[in-house]
């Protein structure tokens, strides 16, 4: 039997997610080099990073490495009518066993408050938890990350706890992470059935 693995590409209403190659090079350095600001404190490494076309192309090439080992699927998002790269979701900390999966994510400043964070989460945790029966996936997130908190909450997800100082950010400064999940059982409730008729 095949092993089960994250499709590569994952169309929603106005966007398209699909993992990036080697094509994406220029798209990338200029999503990341536009949000250096916007991303110092929840992505360091992304914020500090990819500054060459020789960084760039690494990260890229490290996408696809974790892609083809079933360890990370790192998706772009490119808005359909602006043909843009506006944002990223990344599938991490993959436990194939139970199976359960982290998110991370990312809207460029340019596109934020459009619902896209939310379009393109949605469509991710929809294929983790429905068409590939994930048990769980979660999220961490800053304490003071308020615009993150109410989106994890506008997605059904519950808050489970609060790690402190786990997280040193971008500024260098040390944060407590809260902790909020969706389970398949939780989900299953949350989402109508397919063979519901409507009302
Ligand atoms: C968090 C983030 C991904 C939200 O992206 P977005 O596309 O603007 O989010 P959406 O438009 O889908 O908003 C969804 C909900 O999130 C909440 N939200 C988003 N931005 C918010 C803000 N600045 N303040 C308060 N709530 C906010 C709202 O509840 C919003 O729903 P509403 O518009 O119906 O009120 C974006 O702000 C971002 O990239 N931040 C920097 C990186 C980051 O923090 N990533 C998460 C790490 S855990």
């Amino acid at each position: 039997m095949p092993e089960v693995s994250f499709p590569e590409s994952i169309v929603t209403e106005r966007l398209e997610l699909r993992c990036y190659d080697e094509m994406d090079a220029v798209s990338v350095g200029e999503l990341i080099g536009s949000n250096r600001r916007h991303l110092l404190r929840n992505f360091p490494e992304l914020s500090k990073g990819l500054t060459t076309p020789a960084e760039v192309e690494q990260f890229l090439s490290g996408c696809v490495f974790q892609w083809n080992e079933r360890k990370g699927y790192c998706y772009g998002v490119w808005a359909k009518t602006l043909k843009n790269l506006i944002g990223q979701v990344k599938v991490k900390s993959l436990h194939w066993e139970i199976p359960s999966a982290e998110l991370s994510y990312f809207i460029g400043q340019s596109f934020l408050r459009q619902g896209y964070a939310s379009e393109s989460v949605a469509a991710v945790m929809n294929v983790a938890l429905k068409e590939l029966s994930f048990n769980r996936v979660y999220v961490r997130i800053i304490s003071s990350n308020i615009a993150s908190i109410q989106l994890a909450q506008k997605l059904g997800m519950q808050h489970e706890g609060q790690h402190h100082r786990e997280f040193r950010c971008g500024f260098g400064e040390l944060h407590d992470v809260d902790y909020y999940s969706l389970t398949s059982s939780d989900y299953a409730l949350c989402t109508p059935k397919e063979t519901e008729t409507p009302r």
